[in-house]
């Protein structure tokens, strides 16, 4: 007979220890999760738990997904910036928004779009000059976005992606800011976080209703995810409004650049520290590929490209954690525990936090791609989770693989790439991990 241990006593935080908890969360996570899988702090008369067990995990977010829905303060603060998209949708709506742009990711359509990301990785490498410092950050993410634009809606964000750009960087700080806080203003108040925010989305909306109206007008089908949202019917057969058109594309737009765009600033700050990987890394584009331009069956040719990936996502997930929240109360048992969650408490899956437990990466702050090559012992199930999982896994992850896959072994065909003596490693969590400051690199042609 096993005995249940009854899980997580609440541990009560002070105002003071709160405000920290807010501010530094990743830190919080860290720490609790090198204690026990599962954490329950009370902050005011709120339950926040961290969850860092992945038993815990699939009980919560594959085998309950209908019992949870988004957390409200990540929703509330996203919702600002997506709008009512498929990533903030829940229920009915969620299930047919997501099936609406599901066939725009599925793993035949995505091989198409791999000579886009070559071409246009291509591009941008083939701009530089042999000895410059680069602001890599800057370059990656108008990178990202002209892709995720010219595969999803065929335009081409040319002088437009410096613009988008700033603009994203707007709404990242102010999200972020009110993320921070427990309770942000609505966005009419006109404070000055919501003043920056509200006028960068008016200007980011404008260019993407613009991009709508000019499909719309010319009635062509391009075969896209744009036409698809325009042709799509409901059950009545009416067409999708505009507004809902709009939060579509605002939702693929940010959730499908910015996350692959720091994933890849990761890689290369991680190839500066370990330039033996870096060599590696070299060695099997040039075997693979020598200057010749990068096609979708070429990526099978690259494994070790993808296991630097991998390990990068480990360590540093731009996505460090999701959260979702009980529209019931739950409990079950995992491993002789009882878990229970009450109806409303935030869950936070610590997905960054877990990446780091020796149980199941050992050595874990050891960067070690080797982890990830065909043979190697794999850590449990739900263990490693950059995309999430379950129902709600994302929808971009295999189109965000493959892009990294590309970008990374085109653009270590044009240069390598070291990292300026004053950069660091430290983190900035603007709603996703970016690493702190300018990600500067000084190039070498190749
Ligand atoms: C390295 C790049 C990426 C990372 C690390 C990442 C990570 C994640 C994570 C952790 C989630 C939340 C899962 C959950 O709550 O259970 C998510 C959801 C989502 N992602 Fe990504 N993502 C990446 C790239 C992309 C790309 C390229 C796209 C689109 C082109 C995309 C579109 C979405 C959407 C639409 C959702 C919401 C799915 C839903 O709720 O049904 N992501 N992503």
């Amino acid at each position: 007979m096993t005995t249940t241990v009854d899980s997580h006593k609440p541990v009560r935080l002070s105002w003071r220890e709160s405000q920290t908890f807010s501010q530094d969360r990743i830190g919080w996570m860290i720490r609790s999760a090198a204690k026990q899988g599962v954490s329950h702090f009370q902050v005011l008369w709120f339950d926040i738990f961290f969850v860092a067990d992945p038993d815990v995990i699939r009980e919560l977010i594959v085998k309950r997904p209908g019992s949870l829905h988004r957390d409200p303060f990540t929703t509330n603060v996203l919702r600002r910036i997506m709008g009512n998209g498929v990533f903030i949708a829940e229920d009915e709506a969620w299930q047919r928004q997501r099936k609406l742009v599901a066939p725009a990711f599925h793993a035949m359509r995505i091989r198409a779009y791999a000579e886009t990301m070559a071409a246009y990785t291509r591009e941008m490498a083939g701009r530089w000059q042999d000895g410059e410092v680069r602001h890599l950050d800057r370059d990656l993410t108008q990178l990202t976005l002209r892709i995720i634009a010219k595969t999803m809606f065929n335009v081409d964000l040319v002088e437009e992606a410096e613009r988008i750009g700033r603009l994203m960087q707007v709404l990242l700080e102010t999200g972020e800011k009110q993320l921070d806080s427990a309770y942000p203003p609505p966005n009419w108040v006109p404070t000055a976080t919501n003043r920056r925010q509200n006028a960068a989305l008016r200007e980011l909306h404008a260019l993407i209703r613009d991009i709508i109206r000019e499909r719309r007008a010319s009635g062509r089908d391009e075969g896209d995810l744009l036409s698809m949202l325009v042709q799509a019917r409901d059950e009545e057969g009416r067409p999708m409004s505009e507004a809902q058109i709009v939060d579509e594309c605002t939702t693929l737009m940010t959730a499908g650049h910015e996350t692959t765009a720091v994933a890849l600033m990761w890689v290369w700050l991680m190839l500066g520290r370990h330039p033996e990987v870096a060599e590696r890394l070299y060695a099997e584009v040039d075997a693979q590929l020598g200057r010749a331009p990068l096609t979708f069956e070429a990526l099978a040719g690259l494994p070790y490209t993808e296991q630097v990936i991998k390990e990068t996502l480990r360590l540093y997930p731009p996505a460090f954690s999701f959260g979702r929240t009980p529209q019931e109360d739950i409990a079950f048992e995992v491993n002789g525990r009882r878990h229970a969650f009450r109806k409303g408490a935030s869950v936070i899956i610590s997905t960054m936090a877990m990446h780091r437990l020796p149980e199941y990466f050992p050595d874990p702050e050891a960067f070690r791609p080797e982890r990830w090559a065909a043979g190697a012992p794999q850590p449990p199930k739900y263990a490693y989770l950059p995309f999430g999982g379950g129902p709600r896994i994302c929808l971009g992850n295999l189109f965000a693989m493959m892009e990294a896959q590309v970008i990374l072994a085109t653009m270590a065909q044009h240069a390598r790439l070291t990292p300026e003596p004053e950069q660091g490693l430290d983190w900035d969590p603007l709603i996703t991990l970016r690493p702190k400051g300018p990600v500067l690199m000084r190039v070498a042609c190749r």
